[in-house]
C-alpha cells in the first residue's frame, strides 16, 4: 500500500493533462496529498470542519478546520509549505497547490460569486 502513494503523485501529474481534467486533479490533490486529506480538517468544500470535540463535563472544547474559500493562491502557497499547530506541513510544488487553489474556487463559484456581490454592496 505505502508504495502505492509513492509512485501515484508522478503518475497523476502526467495523467493530469490526458486522462483527468485540472479540477478532477485538484479534487484529487486536495483529498488526499500524501496521505493527508485537506478535507479532514477544511470540510469537503473548503468551508472548514470540526476536527476533534473534546469534552468533559462542563464544557466542551472543539478544535477546527478553518474556512479557506476565500483565501488566496499566495497565502495558499505560503500556507502549505510552513509549519502549523495543528496543520501538518505539506512538500506540494506550487503547481500542485494551485491546482487545489482552483478546485476549492470552481466548487464554491456561487458561494465566491455571492460574497463579492455582498463585499462590494457594502
Ligand atoms: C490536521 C488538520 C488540517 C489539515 C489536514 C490541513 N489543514 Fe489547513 N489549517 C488547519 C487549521 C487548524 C488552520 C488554522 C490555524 C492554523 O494556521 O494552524 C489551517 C489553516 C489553513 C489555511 C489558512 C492559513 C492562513 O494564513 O490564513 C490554508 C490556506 C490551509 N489551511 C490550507 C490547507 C490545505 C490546502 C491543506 C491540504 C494540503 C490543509 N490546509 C490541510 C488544519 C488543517
Amino acid at each position: 500500500m505505502k508504495k502505492v502513494w509513492l509512485i501515484l503523485p508522478f503518475v497523476m501529474l502526467n495523467a493530469s493533462e490526458d486522462f483527468i481534467s485540472h479540477y478532477e486533479y485538484g479534487e484529487m490533490l486536495y483529498n488526499n496529498p500524501r496521505g493527508v486529506s485537506c478535507a479532514q480538517c477544511h470540510g469537503e468544500d473548503g468551508s472548514g470542519t470540526i476536527i476533534v470535540e473534546l469534552k468533559d463535563k462542563h464544557v466542551t472544547n472543539t478544535i477546527s478546520g478553518s474556512d479557506i474559500r476565500k483565501k488566496s493562491l499566495d497565502v495558499m502557497i505560503e500556507s502549505v509549505n510552513r509549519y502549523h499547530e495543528i496543520m501538518p506541513r505539506y512538500y506540494l510544488t506550487d503547481e500542485e497547490i494551485r491546482a487545489i487553489y482552483d478546485f476549492i474556487q470552481k466548487k464554491n463559484k456561487l458561494y465566491l460569486i455571492a460574497q463579492e456581490k455582498r463585499d462590494s454592496s457594502q
